[in-house]
């Protein structure tokens, strides 16, 4: 422990027993040493989001009784003084902090309040020039060059001191030992500021490389830049790929300075931009370009508060696409001359603001583990969560996958554990908290029995996945006749997994071919149906008994064969009598099939319970496909003709289709049963080879059309 007597179990959350100021000084225990594992060991144990929420708590409590305001209060310092092993370094213009808004409306609020401060016109205030820049996620740094020459580099610390990492930060491919400008240009010192990063890819690379090597796994890219940055052997920082990207230019010249006095602290503002041809941020960012300093590419100059908005939501959709992490973007006022007019608070200038992106991970309590039975009986273990804000919705399940992932991950019901839901991707158990494990939490074991049909779990050795092995599980049976019912399969709306329940409780449902025979005098009754509502649900239900083929063998849930698998089985046989008379080589022939589908398919079709339940769907009136009837005599019918190499009339989906639609077959290999084997430019030379072994005639173009004209070989 690092932060004195703290237990590090201490509930995150507000206790409603304690009175505000015991919960301040709570706070700031617990914001101290998770500070402390944050900013100095580079280790954290929670979410930068849980850490922003104690933070925020406090600046609550403060605001309500400012009498427990305390000169040293987290809230109004910055990061933590590093007594790390690096000089200190003092910084002469303290590197700040950024307010934060999380909406629209925060950041209008912002906006009202910097246009009164300013005193702008209405012309004014909707003219006004904003600098949008991502908020990379990364560590700041200051760079001093000398004469255009790099001097020193210290990181932020607490704003005032920092920590002297010159010799680290050379090391930096990116940043330049000399500034690129002419000589005249050349400033007698030059402050840079900037992040430190790491790319998501080299991040990635060094977690593996870590790992190989039995050394310590970062948990994020910010870690990583931090860990890296911060090495006490500056070959060790040398050998991390580091990025930066540069942002602010502060000058050394102090004398030009126009502080203004800041209305809340007292305190001169700080904040300066002094080079006196520098007037604006883009100028600045401009200089930082031509002086060689990488300058993120995607920061846009904006008119107005409302075109900044829209570039923070382009700029989120597109976060996971940068290739680095950015956790919101900083907003800049352009114009330097207001910066000098606004000012600072004691943390943070008021020329900026920070539009912060939902957090992608929190913290939450795992209440228990469960298991689902989908419809192939696959058994899969899910996360009951403490429902949590994360990635922009309320996340309360989990997938954790299979047997081996829970293992994996260690995590108990019981345990603190932070989770993780980043744009569009589900969300994810990422692991516990151990430090907020509560004493005496056993590991979680598997079921032996199914929880829906308490028959016994299977899992075959070698194999990841555990299956409920009792066909009549009414686990499976529900999600079988949801997964027919669904959009892509026979696509009955108002169909879904609920309903199907409720109708197999009632017992309506033995199977999905049972819905073709129901009618309004078993709905009506149930609950939460009306007249109208069993109406619906039953024209739903006849309008799925035409669904082309293709919806009708996805929904019969068959193992591999999904839409594009299903389109190819249709387009080659045309109806569903004809796929099951087929065999399993027949299958293989198919363009699209390969061997493992044609197994899955054959064997689902030779399996009596399968073809009678087919039968019954016939019997319910449900369209088995027909073929398409085609404009082109049938002259092919019962052919098989291969096609390889480049044909100068027909592209290779032509060439298939001039065959099918004559009622021939037109497989991806030869085979005995081929007609004939049409060959173009660079065939294969494998489907070229065996048809000489078996004695399969060979045809050029000219062959081709005369085999699709009469269906006779030339
Ligand atoms: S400007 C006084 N611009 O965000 C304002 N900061 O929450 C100085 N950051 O300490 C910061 N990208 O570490 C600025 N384009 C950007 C930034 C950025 C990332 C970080 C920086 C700063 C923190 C404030």
């Amino acid at each position: 422990m690092t932060g004195g007597g703290l237990d590090p179990s201490t509930p995150v959350g507000p206790d409603p027993g304690l009175d505000d100021a015991e919960r301040a000084r709570e706070l700031r225990e617990l914001i101290a040493h998770h500070s402390m594992r944050y900013h100095v060991l580079d280790d954290p144990e929670i979410p930068d989001a849980d850490y922003d929420a104690l933070v925020d708590e406090l600046a609550a409590i403060e605001a309500a009784h400012p009498e427990l305001v305390t000169e040293t209060s987290p809230t109004r310092t910055v990061g933590a003084a590093g007594a790390t092993g690096f000089a200190p370094a003092a910084h002469r213009v303290p590197m700040m902090s950024l307010d934060k808004v999380v909406s629209l409306d925060e950041l209008l609020a912002w906006g009202a309040r910097t246009r009164r401060l300013l005193e702008l016109d209405d012309e004014a205030a909707r003219t006004l020039r904003l600098v949008c820049e991502p908020k990379i996620d990364g560590l700041s740094i200051s760079i001093t060059y000398d004469h255009g020459r790099y001097a020193r580099a210290a990181t932020r610390g607490d704003g005032r001191v920092g920590e002297d990492v010159t010799d680290n930060v050379r090391t930096l491919a990116e940043v330049p030992l000399e500034l690129a400008l002419d000589g005249g240009e050349v400033p007698e010192e030059l402050e840079v500021r900037g992040e430190v990063y790491m790319a998501i890819a080299a991040f990635e690379e060094l977690n593996a490389r870590q790992a190989a090597a039995g050394e310590k796994i970062f948990a994020n890219p910010r870690n990583a830049a931090a860990g890296s940055l911060r090495q006490k052997d500056p070959k060790v920082t040398a050998g991390r790929a580091l990025s930066i990207f540069t942002y602010q230019v502060v000058s050394g010249d102090r004398t030009r300075e126009a502080p203004s006095v800041d209305q809340v602290s007292g305190e001169a503002a700080v904040e300066l931009e002094t080079d006196a041809a520098i007037g604006h941020q883009s100028q600045s960012l401009a200089l930082l370009r031509r002086a060689g300093f990488p300058v993120n590419p995607e920061i846009e100059i904006v008119t107005g508060l409302e075109a900044a908005y829209a570039y923070c939501t382009a700029v989120e959709s597109r976060r996971h696409q940068l290739g680095y992490e950015i956790d919101g973007v900083v907003l800049k006022i352009d114009d330097l001359s207001l910066h000098r007019r606004l000012g600072a608070t004691s943390h943070a200038p008021r020329w900026a603001v920070a539009y912060k992106f939902p957090p992608e991970e929190r913290s939450t309590v795992l209440q228990a583990i469960m298991v689902s039975i989908g419809r192939t009986g696959r058994a899969t273990p899910f996360a009951v969560l403490a429902p949590v804000r994360v990635g922009g919705s309320t996340v309360s399940l989990a997938s954790l996958h299979n047997e081996d992932q829970v293992a994996l991950k260690d995590v108990r019901p019981g345990d603190t554990v932070v989770v993780r839901k980043a744009g569009d991707v589900i969300p994810e158990v990422v692991g516990p908290i151990l430090s907020e494990r509560p004493e005496g939490l056993e590991p979680w074991r598997f079921p032996a029995t199914c929880p829906v049909c308490d028959g016994a779990l299977v899992r075959l050795e070698g194999e990841a996945d555990t299956y409920c092995v009792n066909f009549d599980c009414p686990g499976q049976k529900v999600q079988r006749i949801a997964h027919f019912a669904s959009r892509g399969a026979m696509d009955i709306e108002g169909l879904g997994e609920q309903r199907v329940h409720q109708l197999i409780e009632a017992g309506l449902l033995a199977d999905a071919s049972d819905l073709y025979s129901l009618g309004p005098e078993q709905l009506t009754p149930l609950e939460g149906f009306g007249a109208v509502s069993a109406a619906n649900l039953l024209a739903a239900i006849d309008a799925s008994r035409g669904r082309p083929l293709p919806n009708l063998l996805v929904a019969l849930g068959i193992r591999h064969v999904g839409g594009t698998v299903a389109h190819a089985l249709a387009t080659a046989f045309g109806d569903l009598d004809a796929i099951m008379s087929v065999g399993e080589e027949e299958l293989a022939e198919t363009p699209g099939i390969g061997g493992i589908i044609a197994a899955s398919v054959a064997a689902f079709f030779r399996t009596g319970r399968n073809r009678e339940f087919i039968g019954r769907l016939g019997s319910g009136g449900v369209s088995f496909g027909t073929r398409v009837v085609s404009q082109h005599p049938q002259v092919l019918a019962g052919k098989s003709i291969v096609v390889t190499g480049a044909l100068e009339g027909f592209s290779r989906e032509g060439a298939e289709e001039a065959i099918t639609s004559r009622g021939g077959k037109s497989p991806g290999s030869v085979s005995a049963r081929t007609t004939a084997v049409v060959v173009g430019a660079s065939p294969g030379t494998a489907k070229v080879t065996k048809a000489g072994e078996l004695g399969i005639p060979l045809l050029d173009e000219g062959g081709f059309r005369h085999l699709l004209e009469t269906g006779e070989l030339p």
